[in-house]
């Protein structure tokens, strides 16, 4: 019989990617998800495009009875069920810890019990917080969270001492944490009580921190995760998308098929035990620059970018990965170009309703102060 493998939160966007993934490559899939209303929508019912083939269990994370017997027969886990979404977890924390910190804590004492050959969890480049920089002289940087003075100045960028902008460079897996939201706390918590439960019970763990994804089945509704369905569910309602500061700043955008073939990867690599990797495309983009691209590639080419000039307190200015750990262990390449996913994105948002939900998440930020 071929391996059994249980995806927790399988249900969601990447999930149901490396379910497919798996399923191509003779694996067998479980899913363990609760069909969460701000992903799923209201009545939270299977996913038409979840495989027939995978069997998916309706369950909270935080439920041990529910967990453990998610878990029975399962060789391998990938934990991705996660609340998921930056700004909103700075004001829902005890939601955010219960699901991500806690859940995370409840399926690890399910596998103490009943531990499995291989743990991989879902990781996060926030984490970070800014990415590395390098002076005009070549000098490498950290750099720590830009001050509201100077955000209210909207003066964005990072500086040396002469005034000189910095150069973001790609940032490797050994650039210090530096947490900005309850979110990344969240993740980088996840990302350590696997590493280091699966290594007191013999577990192969691997940590896979994953940039900025985006692809078909990303929640569009739901205005707390990715840029581009945000900005797509703004298009496909006939309103520019709007970006925070000027628009240059630079993130790195992964298309979900090259993050499920990591995944993947990191399954089947047994050099991968005990390590974090990147998993993004190693090519930055400005913000700017992929609204208008999706504005394009949606035939909505009038709806050019509202730079609004405000600020998210916590954003990081500069952010992309450096992948190079990922494709010398794991044998890791991104494939999908950016012009090609993004039309594979526009084909399947025609089919798509959207609700835009900007407004209502931006009124709930500003209500708190967190962007200005
Ligand atoms: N999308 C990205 O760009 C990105 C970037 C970095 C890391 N990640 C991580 O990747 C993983 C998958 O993210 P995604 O983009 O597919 O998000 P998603 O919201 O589409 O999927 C998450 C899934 O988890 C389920 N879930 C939520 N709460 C749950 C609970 N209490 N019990 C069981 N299931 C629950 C949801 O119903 C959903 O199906 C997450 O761990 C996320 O933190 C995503």
């Amino acid at each position: 019989m071929s391996q059994l493998v249980l995806i927790t939160g399988g249900a969601g966007f990447i999930g149901s990617h490396l379910a497919d993934e798996l399923l191509d490559h003779g694996l067998r899939v479980r899913v363990l998800d609760n069909l969460a209303l701000q992903v799923h929508g209201e009545g939270g019912r299977r996913p038409d495009y979840l495989d027939p083939a995978v069997e998916l269990i309706q369950g909270d994370i935080c439920d041990p009875q529910a967990v453990r017997g998610a878990l029975r027969g399962v060789d391998a886990v990938y934990h991705f069920a996660s609340a998921v979404g930056v700004g909103q977890s700075m004001y829902e924390v005890v939601h955010y810890t219960r699901v991500n910190n806690i859940g995370t804590a409840v399926l690890l004492e399910a596998l103490i019990e009943n531990p499995v050959e291989q743990l991989i969890v879902a990781s996060s480049m926030s984490l970070y917080g800014e990415g590395l920089y390098r002076t005009a002289g070549g000098e490498v940087r950290m750099v720590g969270e830009r001050s509201l003075e100077q955000l209210r100045r909207g003066d964005w960028d990072w500086r040396d001492e002469d005034g000189t902008a910095l150069q973001p460079v790609p940032t490797p897996e050994s650039k210090v944490p530096a947490l900005a939201s309850v979110y990344a706390l969240s993740k980088l918590d996840q990302e350590r009580l696997c590493l280091m439960i699966g290594r007191a019970y013999g577990m192969k763990a691997v940590a896979l921190r994953f940039f900025n994804a985006y692809g078909p089945r990303q929640a569009l509704s739901n205005p707390y995760t990715g840029v581009l369905a945000i900005f797509a569910s703004r298009l496909l309602n006939d309103s520019a998308p709007r970006i925070f500061e000027d628009g240059w700043q630079q993130r790195d955008f992964v298309s979900v098929y090259d993050i499920a073939r990591a995944c993947r990867l990191a399954l089947q690599t047994p050099a991968a035990a005990g390590q974090v990797f990147n998993v993004g495309s190693g090519t930055s983009y400005t913000v700017r620059e992929i609204a208008e691209r999706l504005a394009d590639v949606t035939g909505r080419e009038h709806l050019r970018p509202e730079i609004t000039g405000k600020y998210r307190v916590g954003d990081i200015r500069h952010c992309y990965a450096d992948i190079s750990k990922a494709r010398e262990v794991l044998g890791y390449a991104p494939r999908v170009k950016l012009d090609e996913g993004l039309a594979e994105l526009a084909a399947w948002l025609e089919g798509q309703a959207a609700v835009d939900r900007v407004a209502e998440a931006s009124a709930e930020l500003d209500a708190r102060g967190l962007a200005l």
